[in-house]
């Protein structure tokens, strides 16, 4: 990590918390204006997010889609805080440059305002995250409000919100009618009014994307929600091929990652079976003796042994 030192007209300030390639909560509002796109990708793992980043991704969000991708569960519902708190960690430690931004799962905001800006702390304090997501609009405008007036940025989320598919009777396109349509845009509004940084508009038809784009001063992010937004989002395992179980329109495969795994896989399980693998080159030879130098007094000279280290592997034979 780089650390930048701050120099302001008045004084000279110590070395910045903030390390100079982090993209910056104001580095990303700033989007909107310079439009430039975001581009967010889900992360889970440390090895994930060093990829990714090293990809381009601007923003590392630690999705309760977890739930689903991770941990095989057919909702994000049953997901914990403390599940998104590991996962968090893991991820701040791969990524030097994007924000990491952790969900908010469900039951750890929705009661109170008080309980919302306790778990937001927690998420900072012991997930390592930079930024939280929380889903619903007008109904959660106070708990934003909270969380914010604590100096916690929030990302807000609206439209077809994954912590209620049982409210909406499954995951489908939301704001398809004009009431609809409404009170997704009062959503945004109250999130913005709130102090979001950013909203993620998912599932919703793009001409009501657009127009929430236009209307809120913040970057809106979208999935299922067309081109026009500021930036898009979409689940690693989905923009890698990596997830069979289901498969929204809305997603495009950028790779077919999850064909390599198998294929792979298969060639280990190959060489295994046929003992190809390993050769001498992924073995260790013996144990090369260190003759320590004789002692002055012509005592015996002791020969140690030199326990293999790991080091790098070669495919040369
Ligand atoms: O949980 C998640 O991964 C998300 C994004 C897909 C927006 O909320």
């Amino acid at each position: 990590m780089r650390w930048r030192a701050l120099r302001q007209p008045g004084g000279c300030y110590a070395e910045s918390p903030v390390p100079s390639r982090k993209l910056t909560v104001p580095a990303i509002v700033a989007r909107k204006a310079s439009k430039e796109k975001l581009a967010v990708v889900t992360a889970y793992d440390a090895t994930f997010a060093r990829l990714l980043e090293e990809g381009g991704a601007d923003i590392l969000l630690v999705g309760d889609s977890l739930g689903m991708v991770v941990q095989g569960l057919s909702t994000t519902l049953p997901v914990t805080l403390d599940d998104i708190l590991y996962h968090g960690r893991a991820v701040a430690r791969g990524a030097e440059r994007a924000q990491v931004v952790g969900d908010m799962p469900f039951m750890s905001y929705q009661v109170s305002p008080e309980e919302a800006l306790r778990s937001a702390g927690r998420m900072l304090k012991e997930g390592s995250f930079e930024a939280v997501k929380l889903e619903g609009g007008v109904r959660f405008a106070e708990h934003v409000r909270a969380i914010v007036s604590a100096g916690i940025p929030v990302m807000g989320h609206v439209g077809l919100l994954p912590q209620s598919v049982h409210a909406m009777g499954g995951y489908k396109v939301q704001g398809a009618d004009d009431a609809a349509a409404e009170r997704i845009v009062a959503d945004a509004r109250a999130l913005e009014e709130a102090g979001v940084y950013s909203i993620v508009l998912e599932g919703i038809p793009a001409a009501l994307a657009r127009r929430i784009t236009e209307s809120v001063r913040v970057p809106t992010i979208g999935i299922g929600a067309g081109p026009d937004c500021d930036g898009q989002v979409l689940v690693c395992y989905d923009l890698l091929g990596m997830y069979q179980s289901l498969r929204p329109k809305f997603v495009k495969h950028f790779g077919e990652i999850g064909r390599g795994i198998v294929e792979a896989t298969r060639a280990y399980v190959g060489e295994v079976k046929s003992g190809a693998f390993p050769t001498p080159a992924h073995s260790f030879g013996g144990q090369k003796p260190r003759t320590a130098p004789p002692e002055p007094t012509g005592a015996k000279a002791v020969v140690e042994t030199v326990p293999p280290v790991y080091g790098p592997a070669s495919d040369e034979p």
